[in-house]
């Protein structure tokens, strides 16, 4: 039995090599702004999410070691023991006022996060509306959850209604979104989503990881829609993107984070995330709210790569966001695309199957407020070179 599960490990591990589909781990041995050095080879790096340029800013480095020399490197618990510190609980104040709910709790990932609400408030009499292209978090929380999943074509807000129309009233719904799609960019039409759950009703979800401290001064998409994260709205943010930290926070009522505390089993049955990373993360929020600029620069950046890659003739998908897919297709000539960039010093990312659909392989470019002009403009011409390379 044992023999037959290696067996068929190492089967499905030939078939992903054989379709160009083998992930491989690089070790980053330095960062230096917008420069990282990869296996010996310093690199611009175009596809960190560190949106913001923060994972270097010396008030965020100031208060990592500042907290670490008061109260050690790890919290020693999780949060129902022994391991919520004060650090925890005043990021959770401020993380709260900053998005304007009433209470926000934090995760040790947004993995988590995701996980923890929708197992702790759907169950299996209830019905999960998912956009087809959602996270693989948000997809494998509603399996745990044991929840009737159902998804929506991507931002389809006419086929949602459909499938809403026809859910009896007997079932819980949720509307579950990313509020930035991580591997397209663009955004939820979240204005629409809200009017069907209030309509229907149903409790929207929604992963603000990539929207969190770019869209909404900072405050996410849903801000950017003029929607706060209250009543039927439940938030969930990243901390590990753009705030450049780690960890996660769900912003809600005060009853749904006082549910999740009592029976969020990934917030409970977890050790605490370090204090000092929770104090980290107060830190970055300050800088987020007093250094406007990153927000500012790393959009017009994206807006310039746009521009200059549309006069190129490059492959854009829609996106007014910092992540900027340039869709290939298969998987093996995005590899060749990505092996080109990297020998001309530049690190993407190569996005294939299962993380995106077959067929729409992809460069997943993102820019930072790390990155300056004539860095954007010369990833435009080596794209120009790789891409050419290719046709
Ligand atoms: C949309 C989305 N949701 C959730 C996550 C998970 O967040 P974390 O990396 O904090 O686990 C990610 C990325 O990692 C993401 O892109």
């Amino acid at each position: 039995m044992v023999e037959s599960m290696r067996t068929r490990l190492q089967s499905r591990l030939i078939k992903r090599q054989q379709q160009s589909l083998l992930r491989q781990r690089r070790c980053v041995t330095t960062v230096d702004g917008p420069w990282v050095v990869v296996e010996g080879q310093r690199l611009l790096n175009c596809c960190s999410n560190d949106y913001l340029g923060l994972t270097q800013h010396p008030d965020l480095i100031a208060a990592s070691v500042q907290t670490v020399r008061e109260s050690g490197v790890g919290s020693g618990g999780s949060h129902l023991l022994t391991g919520h510190f004060v650090q925890h609980q005043q990021v959770e104040e401020r993380l709260a006022a900053f998005v304007g709910a009433e209470r926000a709790l934090l995760f040790s990932s947004g993995y988590m996060a995701n996980l923890a609400v929708i197992s702790t408030l759907a169950s299996r009499h209830d019905v999960v509306l998912a956009d087809r292209l959602n996270h693989a978090s948000l997809l494998d929380a509603v399996r745990l959850a044991g929840a009737r999943s159902q998804r929506y074509r991507h931002v389809d807000v006419i086929n949602l209604e459909a499938m809403l129309e026809i859910t009896t009233s007997r079932s819980g719904r949720m509307i579950a979104t990313d509020a930035v799609f991580s591997m397209d960019g663009d955004v939820a039409p979240l204005h629409e989503l809200q009017q069907l759950a209030d309509r229907y009703p149903a409790l929207l979800y929604v992963d603000e990881a990539h929207g969190f401290g770019v869209l909404g001064q900072g405050r996410g998409a849903l801000a950017a829609a003029g929607i706060l994260p209250a009543g039927s709205v439940i938030m969930m943010g990243t901390l590990g993107k753009a705030c450049g930290v780690g960890g996660a926070f769900v912003a809600a009522d005060r009853d749904i984070i006082d549910g999740l505390i009592q029976f969020g089993r990934s917030y409970i049955y977890t050790t605490a995330l370090p204090p000092a990373q929770a104090a980290t993360v107060s830190a970055a929020l300050i800088v987020l709210q007093k250094e406007s600029w990153r927000r500012q620069k790393v959009l017009e950046l994206a807006q310039e790569f746009r521009h200059r890659a549309v006069t190129a003739g490059l492959p854009l998908m829609p996106s007014a966001t910092p992540i900027q897919p340039l869709l290939v297709g298969d998987s093996a000539s995005v590899l060749a695309i990505w092996q080109r960039l990297w020998e001309r010093g530049f690190l993407v990312a190569a996005i294939r199957p299962p993380t995106v659909a077959a067929g729409s392989a992809r460069l997943r470019i993102t820019l930072t407020a790390a990155m300056d002009l004539p860095q954007v403009q010369q990833l435009v011409s080596a794209l120009v070179d790789g891409f050419g390379f290719m046709a």
